[in-house]
């Protein structure tokens, strides 16, 4: 089977094409069809078809003859901890969970928000109540409790799940402070919250909260319960351009079905193999390819908590993919910056036999063709660069292994995914000729596993996704299809950065300098940095009159971000500037002020304490020099 008639045939056949993939799956109530149309006009796969996402993860292959295989490994390093669940443990403790749960009150349909470290129990936490179709959010354990509070006002959870501290490096962060201050900032009143005491910091329980253990211990475990194609699995929020997010929505069916196809098709995986995926459970990658992906195809996945680097070294990857016989790994070009600049010459990869190892893939932000080089040269295996975003749960473009695996390019995600059909368009909504740079949309409807909607707010998506170009999902992403059909992604067009593999949006963090009373009028644009890729640059107009040193300002915001949005968003610099570049109508030029700061010549990249970058924009808006800017896409 080539690449190109499996493509054809998704975009000419997309019912008869979806209706296979379905049948690799075990339905409780086969769909009789794949597409129908929903209230708001959304394309929806297997609405009809009824399922339990968990049931697929983990009873069929324990009734399959699965039972003994390894599901799970938790590899911890920065608690000294190492364990296994085959799959048949795995099922008795998610039953088990979900009967907690459901003693507490939570079915079909509620919502539970999770807000826990990379411990064996995110993962059951999320699989429980997948078991009694209630809808997960996790909420990655980096956000602070501001973040935390906006989600569950959003989300509306019956209970929230979370841990007493996670660990960073050998910090210690105590989380149930943050989840108590998140629960007292929010509207929504939460009836339990259970806590996952850790040894490395217990913590007093109030009157709202449930101990983990005492759940499980008093817990009868729960059969799953049948949602149909269409119910929503999960609630994942992600940055848009404004400072709430967005809760994209996963279903179901089309949800199971993409990923397992998934799997063979993208990754060229086998059951039984050991598929890792270093990232966070509450990134997307971490839902679709540290959980529910490898489950739902009879793989091991590994639940890593530690870092790329100093846990304890920059050898920890290599060690993880020696010990357990990994065969395909997927994590952030970001992670191996980290260990390149710790281990430019991969010194620490001679203590290990990597020999499992048949395919790395990269995803969560551009691959810079140095890493890229630098990957191939080290590890000897291909290096995938592919697409996606938490929209979509599974990638957009990729090189096929399983289909057929393609020379990769340095800088591409290589082709469309079967099922995805990428255009690049221009301002007027014309497509664009090969080699030029426009809008990366893909024509509707798009695939099983997409989002269907935003949670609570259709209009949002709407208007987020469908009407920049109708007929057309607006990625948000730039790029182009150079001649031989290799697509590349060259960055956001709107105001979402990247950063460390982290989506963070600048018009939250500018709603938050906005909101320091010295500031009159602020810009938060991303610029590049060599480790993270990008990191938040501010600008700040002061009102007049006010005389505040730049370094004592910079200071304040700088704590405010930490506290309002996360230290992830490595929120560091902020520069006083006395005008901001506008438009005639008073439009921010963010665009304007990013060029003159990706138009330094710098090589290699400059960092954002590297003060010839800073002077030089610096320099930029004092002189008004703006207007020499190419003011294009602004
Ligand atoms: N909880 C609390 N704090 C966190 C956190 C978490 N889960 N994650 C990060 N932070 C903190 C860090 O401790 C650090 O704090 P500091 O400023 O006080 O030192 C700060 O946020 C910056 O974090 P980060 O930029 O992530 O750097 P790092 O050195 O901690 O980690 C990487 C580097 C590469 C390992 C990490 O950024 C990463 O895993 N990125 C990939 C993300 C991803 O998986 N994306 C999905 C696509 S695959
Ligand atoms: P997230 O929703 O957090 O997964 O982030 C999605 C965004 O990350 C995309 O819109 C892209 O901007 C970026 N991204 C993800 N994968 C890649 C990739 N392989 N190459 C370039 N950018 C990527």
């Amino acid at each position: 089977m080539s690449y190109e008639s499996e493509f054809e045939r998704a975009r000419g056949d997309a019912e008869a094409f979806w209706m296979d993939q379905a049948a690799a799956i075990a339905w409780r109530k086969k769909p009789a069809g794949a597409q129908s149309t929903d209230d708001n006009g959304v394309t929806r796969w297997f609405a009809d078809g009824e399922l339990n996402t968990a049931e697929l993860c983990l009873d069929r292959h324990v009734d399959e003859g699965r039972g003994d295989q390894v599901a799970l490994i938790y590899d911890s390093p920065v608690t000294r901890t190492k364990a296994t669940f085959t799959y048949r443990e795995l099922r008795d403790e998610v039953a088990r969970v979900a009967g907690g749960l459901a003693a507490l009150g939570v079915g079909k349909g509620d919502r539970v928000v999770i807000y826990l470290p990379m411990v064996p129990e995110a993962a059951i936490s999320m699989l429980a109540c997948a078991r009694l179709g209630a809808i997960h959010s996790v909420v990655f354990g980096g956000f602070a409790a501001r973040e935390l509070a906006t989600r569950i006002d959003d989300a509306q959870p019956r209970v929230v799940i979370c841990a007493t501290c996670g660990i960073e490096f050998d910090r210690v962060i105590p989380y149930k402070p943050l989840v108590d201050e998140a629960l007292s900032m929010a509207s929504h009143t939460v009836e339990h919250c259970v806590v996952l005491q850790r040894p490395q910091h217990p913590a007093p329980l109030g009157d709202r909260d449930v101990d983990w253990g005492a759940m499980l211990a008093a817990a009868v475990p729960a059969e799953p319960v049948t949602v149909t194609g269409s119910d929503p699995l999960y609630i994942l929020y992600t940055s848009g351009t404004t400072g709430k997010p967005k809760g994209v929505v996963r279903d179901n069916g089309g949800h199971a079905v993409a990923l397992h196809y998934s799997m063979g098709a993208i990754y060229g995986a086998e059951p039984g193999d050991v598929y890792w995926a270093a990232s966070d459970v509450g990134w997307v990658v971490g839902h679709s390819y540290i959980v529910y992906a490898p489950l739902l195809y009879g793989c091991t996945t590994i639940l890593f908590e530690g870092k790329p680097v100093r846990t304890p070294d920059a050898g920890t990857f290599w060690r993880v993919i020696s010990e357990y016989g990994v065969r395909i790994f997927f994590t952030a070009p970001t992670a191996f910056r980290a260990i390149r600049k710790e281990d430019p010459q991969a010194n620490l990869i001679g203590d290990y036999d990597l020999s499992s190892l048949e395919m790395l893939f990269v995803a969560g932000e551009r691959t810079d063709p140095p890493t890229y080089h630098w990957l191939e040269e080290t590890l000897k295996v291909p290096v995938i660069d592919h697409w996606w975003q938490t929209e979509t749960g599974w990638p957009m473009a990729a090189n096929p292994m399983g289909i057929e695996a393609h020379p990769t390019k340095a800088g591409s995600a290589s082709f469309p995914v079967p099922g995805y059909d990428i255009r690049i368009l221009g301002p007027d909504g014309d497509e664009l000729p090969a080699g030029t740079e426009g809008d990366v949309a893909v024509r509707l409807p798009l695939p099983p596993g997409t989002l269907p909607t935003v949670w609570g707010d259709h209009a949002r998506y709407d208007r987020s996704y469908m009407q920049a170009h109708p007929g057309y999902y607006q990625t948000g992403d730039g790029g182009f299809i150079d001649k031989n059909g290799y697509l590349f992604i060259m960055g956001r067009t709107d105001d979402v950065i990247n950063v460390a593999g982290h989506r963070l949006s600048t018009g939250e963090m500018e709603e938050i300098v906005a909101g320091h009373p010295a500031v009159a009028e602020c810009a938060v644009i991303g610029i590049e940095d060599a480790e993270k890729g990008q990191i938040p640059l501010a600008l700040a107009l002061l009102k007049d009159g006010v005389n505040v040193p730049a370094e004592a300002l910079q200071s304040e915001l700088v704590a405010l971000v930490r506290r309002d949005i996360g230290a992830f968003a490595n929120f560091k610099r902020v520069l006083v500037v006395p005008r901001l570049p506008k438009t005639r109508s008073g439009k921010i030029l963010r665009q304007v002020m990013r060029k003159i700061a990706d138009a330094q010549p710098y090589d290699p990249p400059a960092t954002i304490d590297d003060p010839v970058i800073l002077d030089e924009i610096a320099d930029a808006m004092r002189s008004g020099n703006v207007g020499l800017i190419s003011t294009s896409g602004a």
